[in-house]
């Protein structure tokens, strides 16, 4: 039997090449020998400011991408967070084990709640418990993201650890997945990750158009002056780029010509965006297929979504039981 994990990403917008490296091509990678399911996880995406009207199509994009990179559904579950109560459920019975201490030293929260003008909610605090249902619900044994949830799975880690110890062992301690690209770097601020958050000039849409990737990239930030001898940050981004994107022959042709001294960063972006445009063209192109059927992607979501329930539900019931709360069997 595979084991079996979960991960998954907010509908906060288009999905970029960060994620794609960081986690989507490692869930895809993975699908022979772990049984994945898949979240798009909309109540984390209501955490912060965001638009009513817009949160269905970004849900229905999001199952696009995840389709269009290569989720099997017959071999993975892709499931919507919010039509699985017991994710919500579950983080309840966290909350009530987790310290305030531990997620108010998580830095993507005092990072946010520097930055919120309008003041932190709850359930951006409580933001990580939640993210510990998700992957406790399921009894991951490991979770694919990019490096900067590392610090949320130490904390999932510690919550199975403060659960276990408290009502008997119950939950695996999931390990961090990182896969190549754990870190991909904004196209124009090279010293902070590549982030929807930093406008679409920063980032490569899995839905952008050959020409717009040609032309993000021909502005993508290079040398940024003197580094001390040190590889500038945008450069090293492009050469981790090409070493994913391209052939060993390519990266070190560049690499070669870079240590020379004579490398023509037009030359190299266009033989990256080339690669790049291989590499998401017939993602693209299924990704337009499969946005002529929304009535196949809106039954996939909804029958995955039932799938995780019956997982979700005994797991929960499981914990329940261990925290003293059935009362009455069969019910
Ligand atoms: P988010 O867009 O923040 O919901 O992130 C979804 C997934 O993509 C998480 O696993 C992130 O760690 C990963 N991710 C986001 N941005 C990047 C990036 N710039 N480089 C690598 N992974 C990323
Ligand atoms: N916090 C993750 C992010 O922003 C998304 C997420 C929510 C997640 N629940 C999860 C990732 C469970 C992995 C496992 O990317």
């Amino acid at each position: 039997m595979r084991q079996r994990y979960f991960s998954g990403i907010q509908p906060t917008g288009e999905l970029h090449i960060g994620n794609y490296l960081g986690a989507i091509k490692s869930w895809i990678g993975l699908q022979d020998t772990y049984e994945g399911i898949f979240g798009i996880v909309d109540y984390h995406a209501i955490t912060e400011p965001y638009k009513p009207s817009a949160m269905s199509k970004r849900v229905i994009d999001a199952a696009l991408d995840y389709l269009a990179a290569g989720l099997n559904p017959n071999k993975s579950i892709i499931m919507i967070q919010s039509l699985v109560p017991e994710h919500t459920e579950m983080a309840w019975l966290l909350n009530c084990i987790t310290p305030v201490s531990w997620v108010e030293r998580v830095p993507t929260y005092k990072e946010k709640a520097k930055q919120l003008k309008i003041g932190v909610n709850m359930g951006l605090l409580s933001y990580p418990v939640l993210m510990a249902a998700d992957i406790m619900l399921y009894k991951s044994t490991i979770v694919p993201v990019g490096e900067d949830q590392a610090p949320h799975l130490e904390l999932t880690r510690e919550i199975v650890r403060a659960f276990n110890g408290r009502f008997g062992d119950t939950f695996p301690e999931p390990q961090t997945y990182l896969g190549s690209g754990a870190r991909i770097m904004s196209l124009t601020e090279p010293t902070r990750k590549m982030s929807k958050s930093l406008g679409p000039q920063s980032y490569i849409a899995l839905s952008d158009p050959p020409y717009v990737i040609r032309a993000k990239l021909s502005k993508a930030v290079t040398d940024i002056g003197p580094t001390g001898g040190e590889i500038s940050p945008g450069t090293k981004n492009l050469f981790q780029l090409m070493s994913i994107f391209s052939s060993a022959e390519t990266y070190g042709h560049f690499k070669k010509l870079y240590d020379e001294e004579t490398i023509r960063y037009s030359e190299m972006k266009e033989k990256l965006a080339d690669d790049i445009i291989s590499v998401l063209g017939p993602i693209r192109d299924r990704r337009q297929e499969l946005s002529l059927k929304p009535d196949y992607v809106r039954d996939l979501l909804i029958e995955g979504s039932h799938k995780a329930r019956e997982i979700a539900r005994e797991t929960f019931l499981e914990a329940k039981d261990k925290m003293g709360l059935i009362y009455f069997y069969g019910e």
